[in-house]
């Protein structure tokens, strides 16, 4: 093991101390970095990383084949359909303004049928306080269920509908066309630990084959369950920082908790998973 690490806290998490993206990484250094973030239950940080755009991307790259965010074209770089803009002003003219971004607990593309991966988040610029994104562990979470409630829980699938606070006529236009309810298994398995996550999010509107007010009980109570505090780690950015989370084991939240005349900037870069799920109707 050649690289030194450093965990981020009890629930989930590992910081990498010693690489510099600038330069260029070894084969083996990489398998250890990809090591290191599964065996943390997939949540990586890496500090001052004054990167370009193209050495997000390519390093993004090595994890696997990334999304062009064709679900939300409002809100990716026009030249680099890679980068998601997640920013309180827009970063290039006739963008979204991304400031609503995340401010529910999810994973990302759940409401897609091919979930990501992981997500890669670098910090161009951030406020003078807050700002901070939580992240919570679902294998701990589905792990602390009960036996009578895993076996409630194993066949269900929630329905994800992809929606945001505040965003423009225009945007949930796009939106209601292209991003239909997508439903997904509630119990998934990773396919690299072979360990069980719930996958469960607040745009979880109902289980499919239930009624609203039969599913919303059973949401809530997971996703309280999963977002205890002793599951996650409360992110607090600093420039240059890039945290990777792996979506099919975390679920994350953007706070919002910070002064909206200041300037908040970060770029997501979002390696696509196993195809997974199915469109669905969303029943009444
Ligand atoms: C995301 C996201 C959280 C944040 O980029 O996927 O949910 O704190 N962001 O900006
Ligand atoms: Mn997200």
């Amino acid at each position: 093991m050649s690289i030194k690490t450093a965990p981020l806290s009890y629930g989930l998490g590992v910081e990498v101390l010693d690489v510099d993206l600038a330069s260029p990484m070894s084969d083996a250094v990489f398998g250890e970095i990809r090591q290191a973030f599964l065996a943390h239950d997939g949540l990586l940080l890496l500090r001052n990383q004054a990167i370009t755009r193209e050495q997000h991307i390519a390093f993004s790259r090595r994890f696997g084949d990334l999304d062009t965010h064709d679900a939300v074209p409002l809100d990716r770089h026009p030249q680099y359909h890679e980068l998601l803009m997640v920013a309180n002003e827009p970063v290039v003219e006739g963008l979204s303004n991304g400031r609503y971004i995340g401010q529910q607990w999810h994973s990302d593309l759940a409401p897609s049928l091919r979930p990501a991966m992981g997500s890669l988040l670098r910090a161009v610029q951030v406020p003078s306080a807050g700002g901070d994104t939580m992240f919570t562990n679902m294998y701990a979470a589905y792990d602390g269920l009960s036996e009578g409630m895993k076996k409630l829980v194993a066949d269900l699938h929630g329905v994800h509908v992809r929606g945001r606070k505040n965003v423009s006529a225009e945007w949930e236009a796009n939106n209601r066309r292209i991003n239909p309810p997508v439903a997904q298994p509630v119990v998934r398995v990773h396919p690299e630990t072979g360990r069980k996550a719930l996958y469960i999010g607040e745009a979880v509107q109902t289980f499919e084959a239930m009624t609203q007010e039969e599913s919303r009980p059973i949401i809530d109570f997971l996703i309280r369950h999963a977002t205890r505090p002793q599951f996650g780690y409360r992110h607090r950015w600093r420039n240059n920082d890039i945290v990777m989370w792996d979506n099919r084991c975390t679920m994350h939240l953007a706070l919002g908790d910070y002064d909206q005349s200041q300037r908040r900037h970060l770029e997501r870069t979002t390696v696509l998973g196993t195809p997974s799920g199915h469109i669905c109707e969303l029943a009444a």
